[in-house]
């Protein structure tokens, strides 16, 4: 084999290509380098602290300073104008479009007004909004609406809080959902500030400090976006997952413990009703099974520059396909919006079935009460009517119209309406019993006012309670907030 020395002797024009060679290959280890660099520095701005933030601050601005690139896109959240088939952040009254529900709901506080939700940043606005707190309302009703509730449970203890009522708690708590929420102030790494959640993993036998970095972009939003009830004299926020995440496992548990959210004002069932089991269906769902998290859909990458940074814009992902499906999926945006919507208007098609099924089903059991059916005969009754409503509420109160699960959202809603039926053919014996002409006749409910009116409520009282209370009450609450966060400022 030949030596270098004798090849460069034999071909002298082969210096020159080691020499350039050379020259290229240092010329790429240096640009390889620079990169390094600068994504390390790329790294470091996210946690060079313009201002170090302390624990437990609630104000979105003050981390803001900081992470200019996720503050501005959180405030996004403030925007209300998109609207999707089903969804998006604008105002929709649900009761105005679907008056069955306020039969539905007779006795129970959501009669009076219920709204598609909109943007993280009116949490608390929608709760002083809201004619259901005109009623009295425990503090568990603020776990989560706000970062103030991880300082005030830091300050007076976890069970402390929750029993208070909501208005003793009404000027401690201003600020929207937000950073503290998710983040700790110190590392910015995801953390989980509610109790409720890990208290259910322990239940389970698991510890959510063991969760992997891709759990947790679902954990935190798990800590609300998920079914909860109040437990107790105390009103404990718990989490019915001891059997289970399933619609059927949950509603074993409330069986079990014999808990009852409320006795229905025409049928006289012992009801339940479903918060926004989000995270229990999208578990049950492909994406969830694939390891896809919420944040993959609803918090995707964006580029500002060279910079790559989470978009804190939560909302639906059908107002930015191209930055939440188009990662994993090459179909064009239409052909993922109507797979979508092709999966909503199945599930919409059998909920509109539910809701009718359940309007008619309370109405008629009133009816058998009026004939003067006994409590031996209704007890079955009143059973498939609890049941048969959880398990709507359990998909109707979900986000996203069974998208994040088609197939068990529709699965839950074909029970719902086999059980609703099934009471009905109880009911049609009792009537026959009792001489009541048959099919039973109906009031009028073809709207929300109607429908107000069958359940007896009187809405011009209730709203002149809640001025009272924009005029007389909250004023004062914000007031008292805005001192308490000056003396935060104080050296
Ligand atoms: C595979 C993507 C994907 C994943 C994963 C996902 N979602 Fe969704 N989500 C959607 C789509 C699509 C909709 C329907 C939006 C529409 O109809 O406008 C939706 C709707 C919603 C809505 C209602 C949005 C609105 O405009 O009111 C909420 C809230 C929500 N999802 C929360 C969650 C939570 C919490 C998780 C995790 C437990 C999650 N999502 C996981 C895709 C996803
Ligand atoms: C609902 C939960 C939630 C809230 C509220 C939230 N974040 Fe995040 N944030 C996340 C998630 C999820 C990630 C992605 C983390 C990951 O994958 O490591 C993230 C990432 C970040 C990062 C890391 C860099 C990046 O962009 O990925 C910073 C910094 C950050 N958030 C700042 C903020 C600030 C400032 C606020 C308040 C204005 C805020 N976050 C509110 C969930 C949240
Ligand atoms: C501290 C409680 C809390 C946490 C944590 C939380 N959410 Fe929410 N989220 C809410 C509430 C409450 C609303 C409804 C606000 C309203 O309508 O005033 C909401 C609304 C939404 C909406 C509807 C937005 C719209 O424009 O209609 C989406 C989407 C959403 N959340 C997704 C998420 C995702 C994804 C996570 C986790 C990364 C998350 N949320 C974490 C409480 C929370
Ligand atoms: C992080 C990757 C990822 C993201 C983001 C994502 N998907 Fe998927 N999607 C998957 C995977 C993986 C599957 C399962 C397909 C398989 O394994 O064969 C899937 C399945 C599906 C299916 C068929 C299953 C079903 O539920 O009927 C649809 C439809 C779908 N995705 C739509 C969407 C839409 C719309 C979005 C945006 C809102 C989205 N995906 C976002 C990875 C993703």
């Amino acid at each position: 084999m030949a030596t270098i020395k004798e090849l460069s002797e034999k071909k002298p024009w082969l210096n020159w290509v080691l020499f350039f060679g050379t020259v290229v290959i240092v010329f790429l280890i240096g640009l390889f380098a620079a990169s390094i660099v600068e994504r390390r520095s790329e790294a470091q701005l996210y946690f060079q602290m313009v201002k170090p933030i302390p624990d437990w601050e609630p104000r979105h601005e003050v981390w803001g300073q900081n992470f200019p690139r996720q503050y501005e896109s959180y405030m996004m959240t403030r925007d209300t104008t998109f609207e999707s088939r089903y969804y998006g952040s604008v105002m929709i009254d649900y009761l105005e479009k679907y008056p069955e529900l306020v039969i539905m709901w007779a006795g129970y506080a959501f009669a009076r007004d219920y709204n598609q939700g909109r943007g993280h940043y009116y949490s608390v606005t929608d709760v002083h909004n809201t004619l259901r707190t005109v009623q009295p309302q425990p503090a568990t009703c603020w776990t989560c609406k706000s970062t103030d509730v991880p300082r005030v449970m830091n300050e007076i203890g976890v069970r402390e809080f929750y029993s208070h009522s909501w208005a003793e708690m009404g000027s401690e708590i201003v600020n929207s959902i937000g950073c503290q929420d998710c983040h700790d102030p110190q590392t910015m790494n995801l953390r989980i500030t509610r109790p409720a959640l890990a208290e259910a993993f322990e239940r389970q036998g698991r510890n959510i400090e063991d969760a992997t970095h891709q759990e947790m972009r679902s954990l935190v939003c798990a800590q609300c976006h998920v079914e909860y009830y109040f437990r107790g004299e105390d009103n404990y926020l718990t989490f019915p997952w001891d059997r289970g995440f399933s619609a059927d496992d949950m509603e074993a548990y409330f069986d079990y413990h014999e808990f009852t959210d409320w006795v229905h004002g025409l049928s006289r069932a012992p009801m339940l009703k479903a918060q926004h089991p989000d995270y229990e269906l999208y578990k049950t769902g492909v994406h969830a099974e694939r390891g896809v998290s919420c944040a993959d859909c609803h918090m995707p990458y964006q580029r500002d520059g060279g910079l790559k940074f989470t978009n804190h814009h939560l909302q639906s992902p059908l107002n930015n396909i191209a930055g939440s499906c188009q990662v994993c999926h090459r179909e064009s945006e239409e052909t993922l919006r109507q797979n979508v919507y092709d999966r909503q208007a199945r599930i919409s098609e059998l909920r509109r079935i539910t809701e009718k099924n359940l309007a008619r089903v309370h109405l008629e059991a009133k009816a058998a009460w009026d004939a003067g059916a006994t409590e031996d005969e209704m007890q079955e009754v009143l059973q498939l009517i609890r049941h048969a409503q959880w398990r709507w509420d359990w998909v109707a109160a979900a986000n996203s119209m069974g998208f994040h699960s088609p197939n068990e959202a529709l699965r839950v809603l074909g029970t719902s309406i086999q059980k609703s039926q099934e009471a009905r053919v109880h009911l049609a014996r009792v009537f026959s019993r009792y001489d009541v002409p048959q099919p039973v006749q109906l009031p009028d409910f073809s709207t929300k006012e109607k429908a107000q009116e069958v359940v007896g409520l009187d809405m011009a009282e209730i709203r002149a309670q809640k001025a009272d209370f924009k005029q007389n009450i909250l004023p004062g609450w914000l007031e008292e907030a805005r001192k308490r966060e000056a003396a935060y400022d104080q050296p």
